[in-house]
């Protein structure tokens, strides 16, 4: 397999993607903070399949870390992202270092109100800001055709989305179907700091989501749905339950009842493990 090219300065990305442009390529983007699963590699494919190119980009970017999260203890295998990404058809990585894309006096940050009030937004202070940043910052660096977002991570799809409208930046956003283990659980780079008990305790998220989500399609009051469901994964061994939450889905508002276009969101602790997922209701 042929070694992956990469650039590692804005200038140097700008550089490829504009012999890209000049032969009249289209491109698709899929950012990315590595430790790379099949979910990002799903992203990969979708995004060659509608792109002549797909541009990765591999960036753990230190600002959407939350004050009490662990930057230093988040999984980085650079080279091994690098074989995966390549085998995905992948043409170009963009691999940057904290100083070129934070270098000494940035100062600018860009927030997405309304959709970051609830949820993530309150359980992960300052995270969103530094998701819509480096997105924005990423989007502009390489002017893609297409970015690919997973469905993973939902209220993050929206923020982008939102984003990208607002501010006129001319690009497609693609959201794209949660990839999932052959027991339903949401692949994540954190899974692989469950250990085996939790890893089976864990298969429980899914489950519960996508019953709360049948339970709640009949249209009654979605509190105490929501609350049973929390009680069922405490009582299974989650160790905490951030939120079960009924939202609409363009807005990312708490619903009292479900409506058209809602769905159920969840994340809960395995001891020092926050696991995510959501599921469409109806
Ligand atoms: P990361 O967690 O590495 O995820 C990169 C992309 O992969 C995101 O769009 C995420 O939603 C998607 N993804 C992760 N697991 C998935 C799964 N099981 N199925 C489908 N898609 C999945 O999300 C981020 O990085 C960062 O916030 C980023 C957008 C790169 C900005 O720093």
């Amino acid at each position: 397999m042929r070694d992956l090219p990469i650039v590692r300065s804005v200038a140097d990305l700008r550089a490829s993607l504009s012999e890209f442009r000049r032969a009249g390529e289209s491109i698709g983007l899929v950012p990315t903070m590595g430790a790379l699963h099949e979910g990002h590699l799903t992203l990969v494919r979708t995004a060659k399949a509608a792109n002549t190119r797909v541009v990765a980009t591999l960036f753990v970017n230190p600002t959407q870390f939350a004050p009490h999260e662990d930057l230093s203890a988040y999984p980085r295998d650079e080279a091994g992202d690098r074989a995966k990404l390549a085998e995905a058809g992948c043409d170009l990585l963009f691999a940057p270092d904290v100083s070129e894309i934070y270098p000494q006096g940035f100062a600018t940050s860009v927030s997405v109100a309304g959709l970051t009030d609830h949820l993530d937004g309150i359980a992960r202070p300052g995270h969103f800001g530094g998701v819509a940043t480096i997105v924005s910052k990423l989007l502009l660096q390489s002017l893609p055709t297409r970015a690919y977002f997973g469905e993973k991570d939902f209220q993050q799809l929206q923020v982008i989305k939102r984003l990208v409208r607002d501010l006129d930046i001319p690009v497609e956003i693609v959201g794209v179907p949660t990839v999932r283990d052959t027991d339903g659980l949401a692949l994540s780079s954190r899974n692989r700091y469950l250990s085996e008990g939790e890893r089976r305790i864990a298969v429980i998220l899914p489950q519960v989501l996508r019953e709360t989500a049948v339970a709640l399609a009949g249209g009654g009051p979605a509190a105490p749905v929501l609350d049973r469901a929390k009680e069922r994964l405490l009582a299974a061994g989650f160790t905490a339950v951030d939120y079960v939450a009924l939202c609409d889905e363009a807005t990312m508002q708490p619903l009292s009842a479900a409506v058209s276009g809602s769905r159920v969101f969840v994340a809960a602790h395995l001891g020092r493990t926050r696991l995510i997922d959501n599921w469409k209701v109806g």
